[in-house]
């Protein structure tokens, strides 16, 4: 039982990415990092999941709903910033925990960090189609139904827009880190652009009137929020499950929370950053700030725009400017996101190729995983095997409840991020820290329960399905990861 919690020293993580053949290329900068940061967190959370849960969970007060979320989000940042200016290694929570808390917990951050990174990546993919059709039909060009992917109301069909931009993008990464940076930032700009043109233009089409009331009053469940889909805390203390009201906003914070995943997908860049110690922590904090900021700008605005019962929930913003008689406005949002989603879904797929690359270079995968391309410098073979999985899984699934399975893995992360911060302290307090997490213990103990709170507030199926994918996990590491870890013999 002991090899379980077997730890890598801090030094051996850092050696071992000077390994020949084993190292990546060190070439980004704090400002890379901050683009790099607003380019993977703004996304189908702000341009989708708004008007989704303006609609069923908390009208106007969407914008305390983003409030909450990027509370949470920015002391898990605080701890994820001391954590990545520590150990200076691809593999984020996942070379954190090896280092501070075992093997064992390891292997799990790294398996739900795939859940995490490979499952969003599917569902950005796949809003990001949605925009692309629905601009297509804009100019006549109809893609048939069984190529357009799946819906409630049209069934199953293949989405094929989306299985392209993931093997598309896979290409893009194997390439290189650099060309990957620049695209990168060229695509932040127009997202950026039209998240403010949102805040801007539709801040002169308010309407004060559709802020009243600006928490709506609960109301009981019905449907799929009821039974197993009503938010776990509900259910474990015997309430009759609602919707809207004060516990609304958690309820929406939960969902919207998608919305800031990727801030931690920068600390998997650390291993690339020409000088992390620094860096790091500036780019994590950065773009933390800026998203939250226009989040609940945008989310005020639209919910101004239009009564919030009225928003729709596949385009909202796009469709606000268009209830108020401005369809150019409309036809910019829809263009901007459907750019600037894919700037999105490439991160997430980079984010989780270098956790898969990490753990194979750890023994706990195949370790064929972890050479990098003797030309590109890049560990192609986990790119290309996760970006043809992840294709797949985008081409043959629908948004909806993907969205919650990723955000109980990623808040599942926070927490072991949170504790193990406060055990390095205590193992290893003579470590250098470019950047110290403040009030340590208390602030990464509110950060642990302030994520297990937003975990709670998520649907008691989304914690059936969580569970089974760990246990999968569970049975893989005994399986393979434990008898094939490098540390095996040690
Ligand atoms: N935060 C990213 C999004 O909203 C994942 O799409």
């Amino acid at each position: 039982m002991r090899t379980w919690f077997r730890t890598k020293t801090i030094e051996d993580s850092i050696r071992d990415t000077e390994e020949p053949g084993r190292g990546l290329h060190k070439s980004l900068s704090a400002l890379d990092l901050t683009v790099f940061g607003v380019g993977v967190v703004i996304g189908t959370g702000i341009f989708v999941l708004t008007g989704q849960v303006a609609k069923t969970m908390a009208g106007p007060s969407t914008a305390l709903a983003f409030v909450v979320a990027g509370v949470v989000c920015g002391l898990a940042a605080l701890c994820y910033a001391e954590f990545a200016s520590t150990l200076p290694v691809a593999g984020s929570a996942y070379t954190f925990s090896y280092a501070s808390l075992g093997e064992f917990p390891a292997w799990i951050i790294g398996w739900d960090l795939i859940l995490e990174l490979a499952l969003g990546c599917a569902v950005v993919a796949v809003g990001w189609s949605g925009y692309v059709r629905s601009l297509l039909d804009n100019a006549g060009w109809h893609l048939p139904q069984s190529l357009s992917g799946t819906t409630d109301e049209t069934g199953f069909g293949f989405d094929l827009l989306a299985f392209l931009l993931v093997l598309l993008l896979t290409g893009v990464l194997v390439a290189g880190m650099k060309l990957s940076a620049r695209l990168t930032q060229a695509v932040v700009a127009i997202k950026v652009g039209v998240v403010l043109v949102v805040i801007i233009a539709g801040a002169f089409l308010i309407d004060g009137d559709n802020y009243k009331p600006f928490v709506p009053p609960s109301e009981g469940s019905t449907g799929a929020k009821a039974g197993l889909g009503a938010p776990l805390v509900q259910l474990m203390f015997g309430y009759e499950p609602t919707t809207f009201g004060v516990m609304g906003i958690f309820t929406a914070a939960a969902v919207v929370f998608f919305a800031f995943i990727g801030f931690d997908v920068v600390a998997t860049a650390a291993e690339e950053t020409r000088n992390p110690q620094r860096d790091m922590p500036r780019g994590i904090m950065g773009s933390l700030a800026i998203c939250t900021m226009l989040y609940v700008a945008v989310s005020i605005v639209v919910t101004g725009m239009q009564k919030y019962t009225e928003l729709t929930v596949e385009a909202p913003l796009a469709d606000a400017f268009k209830s108020t008689g401005h369809p150019f406005w409309a036809g910019l949002i829809s263009f901007g996101a459907a750019v600037g989603l894919i700037t999105v879904c490439m991160i997430l797929l980079m984010g989780q190729s270098r956790v898969f690359f990490a753990m194979s270079r750890d023994g706990l995968l195949p370790q064929l995983f972890s050479r990098v391309h003797p030309r590109f410098r890049t560990p192609y073979r986990s790119t290309v095997l996760l970006g043809v999985v992840v294709a797949v899984v985008a081409g043959f699934t629908s948004i909806s409840e993907l969205a919650e399975l990723v955000n109980i893995g990623t808040l599942f992360a926070f927490v072991v991020v949170a504790l193990g911060v406060i055990i390095l302290r205590r193992t290893r307090p003579d470590l250098p820290r470019a950047f110290r997490t403040p009030l340590v213990p208390v602030l990464p103990a509110v950060s642990v329960l302030a994520s297990l709170w937003l975990m709670l507030n998520l649907p008691a199926e989304t914690w059936v399905r969580f569970g089974g994918w760990m246990v999968l996990g569970l049975l893989l590491y005994v399986l393979y990861g434990r008898s094939h870890s490098r540390m095996q013999g040690e």
